[in-house]
């Protein structure tokens, strides 16, 4: 069980210096796996996820989940700076991510064309589709101020904290 108390597991491991990102995103999806057990809500659920990560991962400027509403994604749970509302499919990093239906990894937001600027210091990016079988329900997003802060490791670890909050659907 999740501790709120003593929070998470993954920060301590966050805090030491050793800490390589697969050890660190194990404990992180460990976490995540404690702190939506038994909760099936989905707004409830990506509010506790985008907290965990932005309060764990170091070097973020904002992460949290854009839900597929009516066609277009909408702005859920988050934790950083105030964000464009709605994305279109296709559009930005959020949308492209949405469209191709696989992660997208932007080391320099930049050089993206279409990257929507919601906070001028977001200086990289990544993006994870939420997929529950075939039915795309959104995405997880992070942005860092840092240029190349993202990278494969990143990527196969938010895809694992994703799955954890798929599977609690
Ligand atoms: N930069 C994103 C928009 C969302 S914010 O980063 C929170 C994009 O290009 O889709």
């Amino acid at each position: 069980m999740f501790d709120l108390d003593t929070q998470s597991e993954a920060a301590a491991v966050a805090r030491s210096a050793s800490a390589d990102k697969p050890t660190l995103y194990a404990a992180l999806t460990a976490d995540l796996r404690a702190l939506l057990h038994h909760e099936h809500d989905p707004i409830a659920n990506a509010a506790n996820m985008s907290s965990l990560i932005y309060h764990t991962l170091p070097d973020l400027t904002w992460a949290g989940v854009y839900l597929l509403k009516e066609g277009e994604l909408v702005l859920g749970p988050f934790q950083g700076k105030p964000a464009c509302v709605r994305i279109a499919i296709g559009r930005g990093v959020c949308g492209t991510a949405a469209a191709r239906r696989t992660s997208v990894v932007v080391p320099d937001v930049n050089e993206f064309p279409g990257h929507i600027a919601c906070d001028s210091a977001s200086r990289s990016e990544l993006v994870v589709p939420l997929i529950k079988g075939d039915q795309l329900l959104g995405v997880l997003d992070l942005d860092s101020p840092t240029p190349g802060r993202f990278d494969d490791a990143d990527r196969e670890g938010c895809e694992a904290l994703a799955s954890v909050f798929l599977d609690a659907l």
